[in-house]
């Protein structure tokens, strides 16, 4: 496998294939795993992400990489086998979110500024030897009447562009990922609001970007869609398809080599037909997945933390994950929901 950040950048998103993310904290994987009233403990994270990582049909033909959080990096299978080796074996890149969370922003009511630089270069070289070529960092940006505040915005690109320059002196691709949230309060913003803070914020961190010196051939790009808040939902897939596409072609520069977006709280189906009618358009990128609960959500209720459901709940993910790769490729059709 080449080494070179360009060469593993388009290996993350080219042939149909995206990113399971599979990094939630360990505050947000409890969350998850309250749903289906399993506790959370470093046993029930493991099997849980074993029986993610050991669907092998899935993860060797539509998973590229999978994002993990540091304990998981470092986690082995029941059977002693680091989870970095299966995920190997399956020809899938192993990566790693390194922010530390989003933090409450001193003097900016209602925003948050993300944590983590301080250190991040000696991390990254430990995660470089733990065998992750890629990693993460998440931006978030609320959106109201009122926010988001240009303060906010300009302190997370800040933030994002000296996490990707860092990855990039560390040899790892950095996905940089700025979430206009979806489903924050209050939540019932339209797609128009939506379509106008996610071009406003795209155009800073490309910006930022630029001043940090960072290598657009060598990062991911992890945006929203644009798209009516959780609570004022009503655009049709073809608006919400054609409205993302305006404002990435306003923004992302064409050398960026792939854009994998976040699901963000749609529905396992809406990300997956959003995903598909995007890719109808003529673009620039290559346009992928790097989907969380829109992966996930139906193979943790078919799973339910059961031994016995395992292979349920790897079949599951097996067809969220090649709904998605359709979707990757713009072929994706609702029928093929229903056949299955
Ligand atoms: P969702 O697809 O569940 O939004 O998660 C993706 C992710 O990695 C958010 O940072």
């Amino acid at each position: 496998m080449s080494e070179r950040l360009e060469d593993i950048a388009v290996q993350m998103v080219a042939g149909g294939r995206g990113l399971l993310a599979a990094d939630e904290s360990t505050s947000t994987i409890k969350k998850r795993f309250d749903t289906i009233n399993l506790e959370s403990t470093e046993s029930s994270r493991r099997d849980y992400r074993e029986m993610l990582f050991r669907s092998d049909e899935a993860m060797k033909k539509y998973i590229s990489g999978v994002i993990l959080f540091e304990e998981t990096l470092f986690q082995k299978a029941a059977d002693g086998t680091p989870f970095v080796d299966i995920i190997r074996a399956a020809g899938s890149i192993p990566g790693i979110k390194v922010d530390t969370g989003a933090k409450p922003m001193a003097k900016y009511p209602g925003e948050t500024i993300t944590e983590g630089l301080d250190g991040l270069g000696e991390r990254l070289a430990k995660y470089y030897d733990a065998g992750a070529r890629f990693a993460k960092w998440r931006g978030v940006i609320a959106i109201s009447s009122s926010l988001p505040t240009r303060g906010s915005v300009r302190a997370n690109a800040q933030a994002l562009a000296r996490y990707a320059a860092l990855c990039q002196e560390a040899k790892i691709v950095p996905i940089v990922e700025p979430e206009c949230l979806m489903d924050g309060k209050p939540g019932d913003h339209n797609i128009d609001r939506c379509a106008e803070v996610t071009e406003a914020t795209l155009r800073v961190v490309f910006e930022e970007l630029a001043d940090a010196r960072v290598s657009l051939e060598g990062m991911i790009l992890k945006p929203n869609m644009v798209i009516d808040g959780k609570n004022a939902r009503k655009a049709s897939v073809d608006e919400v398809a054609a409205r993302t596409v305006q404002v990435l072609k306003r923004t992302v520069p064409s050398a960026v080599p792939g854009i994998a977006f976040l699901s963000g709280g749609q529905t396992t189906e809406e990300a997956t037909a959003h995903l598909s009618a995007i890719n109808g358009f003529d673009l620039p990128w290559l346009v992928t997945f790097s989907y969380g609960r829109a992966l996930q959500d139906s193979a943790l209720k078919a799973w339910n933390g059961k031994p016995e459901n395992v292979a349920a709940g790897q079949r599951e993910f097996t067809h969220r994950a090649e709904m998605n790769s359709l979707a990757a490729k713009g072929s994706w059709k609702k029928d093929l929901e229903k056949a299955a």
